[in-house]
């Protein structure tokens, strides 16, 4: 029996290309792109799309009744330097979103989740690098709270109503098909756009900020391996810590020079500096390794490499 795959946010960074490549995995016809708005003529033109609040649990339970939806990716959600600037939509999207898919699985109606977590749940506490599976979390923003909330809930269902729900803690993700979202790590995509245009960037983080960060590519095949796996082999019920690289912005900047050496680098800190000193530098995955296999593939090398390759024929 094939089975039938629903992406909510399929429009947003991660969404775009997690439903192309599962239409290429299982077909167009079994996985329908959902969101609040369209989205990039790629995603369009490869299958099924509706037009879906994930807020309103009646029209997101008529969608999974009439696709016959049996797994559902919880890809919208308020990112971390928007939802600094309104907290309570934020809270309201990221939470209630989260409530009406956990529900449905709850009620049988389908058969499992995967809802992403982020390294927002970790907070000034926690200890920076290598920052283990279980550690201290006070996460001190309103996405990082969210996120934290919604790993206990995760837990909390899976153990009282048995719901099949899998997370990952991804890192800043890099990607060229589409822009970030309004996250404290988009400057890391930013930087390739404008050095390929301008030749020059002003980078909204100092230049020492060190953060742990992922190739798009790497976070995809993460989020379908951890899919595909044993149910018995996730031994996580919140979220999974997952790594694959981390730098500075200093250091990004040597990157493209290596590359563009006529590249030049500025800094402007805003609001988003104090966010991202909350959060770790970089990340100890073991338990992802050990549980499903984990393996990074694309270090900051071979990120620069492909994401100027890409983008040239763009900008
Ligand atoms: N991109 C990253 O670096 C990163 C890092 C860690 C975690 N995450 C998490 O991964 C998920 C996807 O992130 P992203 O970067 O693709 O975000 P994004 O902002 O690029 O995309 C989110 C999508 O959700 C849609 N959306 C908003 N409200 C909606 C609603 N009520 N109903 C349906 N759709 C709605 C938006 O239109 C958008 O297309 C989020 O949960 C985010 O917190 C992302």
């Amino acid at each position: 029996m094939p089975k039938y795959i629903l992406i909510i946010g399929a429009c947003g960074q991660i969404g775009t290309e997690l439903t192309l490549t599962l239409r290429e995995k299982y077909g167009s016809e079994y996985v329908i792109a959902s969101d609040i708005r369209e989205g990039n003529e790629d995603l369009m033109q490869s299958g099924p799309f509706e037009i879906l609040d994930a807020t309103n649990y009646d029209a997101l339970e008529e969608v999974i009744a009439y696709y016959e939806i049996s797994e559902v990716y919880l890809m919208a959600a308020m990112l971390s330097a928007t939802a600094e600037k309104f907290p309570m939509r934020a809270w309201n999207l990221n939470m209630n979103t989260l409530f009406n898919v956990l529900n449905l699985a709850k009620e049988k109606k389908i058969d499992k989740i995967f809802w992403p977590s982020s390294i927002a749940v970790f907070g000034p506490n926690t200890p920076k690098d290598d920052t283990p599976q279980n550690t201290i979390m006070e996460p001190s923003t309103v996405y990082g709270i969210s996120k934290q909330s919604g790993e206990r809930w995760c837990e909390y269902y899976f153990k009282k109503f048995d719901v099949d729900v899998r997370s990952i803690r991804y890192p800043g993700l890099i990607s060229w098909k589409t822009m970030p979202g309004g996250g404290t790590t988009d400057y890391a995509v930013e930087i390739y756009h404008k050095a390929l245009s301008e030749g020059s960037y002003t980078c909204f983080l100092e230049e020492d900020t060190k953060l742990p960060m992922m190739f798009m590519d790497d976070a995809i095949r993460a989020t379908l391996q951890i899919m595909e796996a044993p149910s018995e082999n996730i031994k996580e019920r919140s979220a999974y810590n997952l790594a694959a690289m981390s730098f500075t912005p200093k250091e990004m900047a040597k990157n493209i020079k290596a590359v563009i050496p006529e590249f030049e680098m500025g800094y402007e800190p805003d609001f988003r500096q104090e966010i991202a000193n909350s959060w770790p530098s970089s990340i100890d995955d073991s338990s992802a390794q050990k549980d499903w296999n984990w393996k990074a593939e694309f270090d900051l090398e071979k990120t620069t490499e492909t994401m100027l390759e890409n983008l040239k024929n763009r900008v």
